[in-house]
């Protein structure tokens, strides 16, 4: 057995330095994010906007950066702090959060700001447990802001910080049972000085050089100090124990388009996966195993003809949807549903899987028409 594999072992320290390396590295090469204070703009005594700060750090949840992006700056433009954040109207910030996925943190999200308006003066709190005590934030999110925002010293652990440090450390323990002896590392390594920057540092390393593969050992400014790298082979680092495979659930959705265009719409309960997004009628989702899709939650009877089946994952199971297409005359929506005209849909609160449902159907129907530039030229 190497060094690296006891686990009874006091495991490897973070490189003396090693703070210092990774902050001079940034300060070159950091990554232009809208909602980033860059480092020259601090050192000249800037300061992060908490607000910006916390929105950017829950929009990354599960996310990735690219994807952030747009949905941040369209989130600023229209809520540019946390007091009209907590005054917009619920449905409006779904809507607009519709596309990026995992739908409890819309609503956490305008509950946090309602709290952070009402009983915190529209200041969010400067610490992990005050920041931690308010809705959607947990250990991850509360340590990067109280580090970024508030140069708090806090151990800021996500996926990608996790990926350095154990190669650092040449770990060979999987994840997640890792995670302690990481997070012991990471609490060691995050300086008192720029614990933001250094955060954003590690996250920046994993994210361009220390990647999930084909690492750029050569570029990396650790690679001395690094016990995966000498090792010879960091890339497998860290170590998974193999995941559950995710169950199959089935059910269909039922897309129904008026003459105008206006496809059937409805809202989903507040609680649950999706909860408060919008849908097309659909069945339970089920996990019979008898190919059974529920097609007879029809919302009407109609001429409904089977358009296809889309999948979707979700992060506990995989989804397959057979979906139902009708041409109706009816005008009138049936209870707890409305029709949703060719405009008004792409701006409804559909999470990704309606989407594909309704493109499945109605080819188009989601997306934006674009001007009539070939007229207007
Ligand atoms: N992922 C989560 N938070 C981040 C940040 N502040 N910068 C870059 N990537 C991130």
């Amino acid at each position: 057995m190497t060094r690296a594999d006891s686990s009874d072992e006091e495991p490897a320290r973070p490189p003396a330095g090693m703070a210092a390396a990774l902050l001079a590295w940034y300060d070159r090469h950091h990554r232009d994010l809208p909602w980033r204070t860059p480092p020259a703009a601090l050192a000249r005594g800037a300061r992060p906007d908490p607000y910006h700060v916390w929105l950017s750090e829950i929009m990354l949840q599960q996310t990735t950066v690219e994807a952030v992006r747009r949905y941040y700056a369209a989130f600023v433009a229209r809520w540019p702090d946390v007091e009209a954040l907590a005054a917009a109207d619920t449905q409006a910030v779904m809507k607009a959060w519709a596309g990026l996925g995992y739908y409890s943190r819309a609503r956490n999200l305008k509950a946090c700001a309602e709290l952070v308006a009402a009983e915190h003066g529209g200041r969010f709190p400067d610490t992990e447990a005050g920041l931690r005590a308010l809705p959607g934030i947990g250990a991850y999110t509360a340590a990067a802001i109280a580090a970024i925002a508030f140069d708090r010293p806090a151990a800021v652990v996500d996926g990608n910080v996790e990926r350095v440090a154990a190669r650092l450390m040449a770990l060979r323990t999987p994840l997640p049972a890792a995670k302690p002896a990481i997070r012991r590392f990471v609490e060691r390594a995050t300086p008192q000085a720029r614990p933001g920057d250094f955060a954003q540092a590690t996250m920046d390393l994993g994210a361009t050089i220390c990647t999930p593969r084909r690492p750029a050992c050569v570029l990396c400014p650790l690679r001395g100090d690094c016990r995966g790298l000498a090792t010879g082979d960091p890339e497998p680092l860290p170590l998974k124990a193999p995941k559950p495979d995710r169950p199959l659930r089935r059910g269909a959705a039922f897309v129904a388009r008026r003459a105008d265009g206006a496809i059937l719409l409805r809202r989903r309960p507040e609680r649950g996966l999706l909860g408060g997004m919008s849908e097309v009628p659909s069945s339970a989702w089920t996990a019979r195993q008898d190919g059974a899709t529920g097609a007879e939650a029809a919302p009407f009877a109609a001429d409904w003809r089977p358009a296809g089946t889309i999948g979707h994952v979700f992060t506990h199971f995989a989804l397959e949807l057979a979906v139902y297409h009708a041409e109706v005359a009816a005008s009138a929506a049936p209870a707890g549903c409305w029709w949703s005209a060719p405009d008004e849909l792409p701006g409804e609160a559909l999470p990704t899987v309606m989407k594909k449902a309704i493109e499945q159907a109605v080819p188009g129907a989601t997306l934006r028409q674009q001007p009539d530039t070939a007229r207007s030229a």
